[in-house]
């Protein structure tokens, strides 16, 4: 009896948390008109990505990731995982200020730029 009850309490905690997890996706329609044209897989959450990185990370690294001030990352994804360019985007990394962009925005342009290889 106890462990029934167990196991419908941690099931539905279970379904609360996908659903939080799948929240995400209502506040990017609106961003959709932004998308650029000719990206393989334009996806809302990819314009946003471009976006974040247009706004805070550009100026450094280039509009087309070409570097500047930092190096170029059009192929960051090929000696960065996604974990490894959060850490650099929270810590920092040598002439690069830490924490310009935290949560869900941190990761959602960690995970665009891993995909670049
Ligand atoms: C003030 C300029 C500046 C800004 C703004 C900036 N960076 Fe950097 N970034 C740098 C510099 C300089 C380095 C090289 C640091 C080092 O290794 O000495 C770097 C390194 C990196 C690296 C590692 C590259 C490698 O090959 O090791 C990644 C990934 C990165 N930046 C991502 C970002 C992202 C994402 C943003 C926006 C959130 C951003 N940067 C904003 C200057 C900047």
């Amino acid at each position: 009896m106890k462990k029934k009850l167990l196991a419908l309490l941690l099931g539905s905690s279970l379904v609360l948390a996908l659903a939080a997890c799948g929240g995400g996706d209502d506040d990017a329609s609106k961003e959709k008109d932004t998308g650029t044209t000719g990206g393989e897989t334009t996806t809302a959450d990819a314009g946003d990505a471009e976006k974040l990185f247009n706004q805070k990370c550009s100026s450094c690294h280039g509009g087309n990731l070409e570097g500047g001030v930092g190096p170029a990352l059009d192929k960051a994804g090929s000696t960065h995982s996604k974990e490894d360019i959060e850490s650099i985007i929270a810590n920092g990394q040598g002439a690069m200020p830490a924490g310009l962009l935290s949560g869900d925005e941190a990761s959602q342009v960690a995970e665009w730029l891993a995909a670049k290889k």
